[in-house]
């Protein structure tokens, strides 16, 4: 078996928040091909990585990768936002560190029988992991609203009810069943030019992609979790492709290293919350413009991390 392409985005700068050298149990809660969690293992003897990834071939993928580094490499088959479940299993109550590299690899993008790309004939299927719907099945049977929906929230595309509407045309006739299909009726429905720099079916592709894996439903969840098991010091970091993606990150962290949330109008605090995470990144730390050059494919990511300050919040005073 062939290791499939993948370049690691923001590699030796993940490396750097994370701090492996300090050694312990890291999750990297996106392993993907292994390549983030490799150059961890990579900088410590004292470093084990729990390595979770829904889709069992890009594992079967991280596993060979990693096999030089023996048991302290712990494949997961799973979703991220079931960390605090795969963790307790493991019978870890904290960790020295998390990585998510959300989104898609390569080797899922590249390969036609997943349906993730328009560039090549596939079925429509974009499932990251097995079971759920296909982006077939969304497409066969959402409403018109919903699929405007879809595509404005998620691909922030202006034609939205256009291209829903001509789908659910088309649909009529014949069910969409291919990428290439799907993409000839987004190109008719929008009469852009085929030869634009990025693809007109670009954002709906991604849209859909989205929807279909429920990549933002379960996003914060998993943030939330993986925050619950950082030990005292440790770190979170998250590398996001996609602006609504990234505006959840921000937002968690930021409420996450907030401290009293009473209105400013309150002349003492009541709520006595203290601040338990701090803000490492103020503002995303994004590619440097070699490795925008080196790989393209890193355009949109934005990284942001939090710091573990303090274990608990205090249980608010009893009220009078
Ligand atoms: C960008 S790739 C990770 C690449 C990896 N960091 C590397 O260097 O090789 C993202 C991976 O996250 C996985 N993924 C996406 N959503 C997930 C979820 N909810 N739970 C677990 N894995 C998920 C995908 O299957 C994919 O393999």
């Amino acid at each position: 078996m062939d290791r499939p392409e993948h370049v690691s985005v923001l590699l030796r700068e993940v490396v750097a928040i994370l701090r492996p050298e300090l050694g312990g149990v890291y999750v990297d809660a996106t392993v993907g091909l292994g390549g983030h969690a490799e150059a961890l293992l990579a900088a410590s003897d004292e470093v084990r990585v729990v390595g979770i990834d829904r889709d069992p071939e890009a594992l079967a993928h991280a596993r060979r990768r990693l096999e030089r580094f023996g048991d302290r490499f712990v494949p997961v088959e799973g979703r991220h936002e079931e960390i605090a479940a795969h963790l307790e299993r493991l019978g870890l109550r904290e960790v020295a560190g998390v990585l998510a590299d959300l989104g898609v690899s390569s080797m899922q993008l590249d390969d036609p029988s997943r349906g993730f790309s328009f560039r090549r004939e596939g079925p429509l299927d974009m499932r990251m992991g097995g079971g759920g719907e296909t982006a077939a099945d969304l497409v066969a049977t959402l409403e018109e609203y919903e699929l405007a929906r879809i595509f404005r929230e998620y691909g922030e595309e202006r034609m939205a009810g256009r291209i829903a509407r001509a789908i659910v045309t088309s649909r009529r006739t014949a069910p969409i069943l291919t990428t290439t299909q799907f993409r000839d009726v987004v190109i008719s429905a929008t009469g852009r030019r085929r030869e634009e720099k990025i693809d007109p079916a670009t954002r709906v592709f991604q849209a859909l992609r989205i929807a279909t894996n429920r990549e933002l439903e379960d996003l914060e969840r998993f943030l939330d979790d993986a925050i619950s098991r950082l030990a005292l010091g440790a770190r979170l970091t998250v590398l996001a492709y996609h602006s609504l993606e990234d505006r959840i990150v921000k937002q968690t962290f930021v409420r996450q290293a907030t401290s009293c949330t009473c209105p400013p109008s309150f002349p003492a605090c009541v709520c006595s919350r203290r601040r338990v995470m701090a803000l490492v990144t103020r503002r995303p730390i994004r590619p440097s413009l070699t490795e925008l050059r080196e790989n393209p494919r890193s355009r949109s990511a934005r990284m942001r991390a939090v710091e573990r300050l303090e274990k608990d919040l205090p249980t608010p005073s009893p009220e009078r």
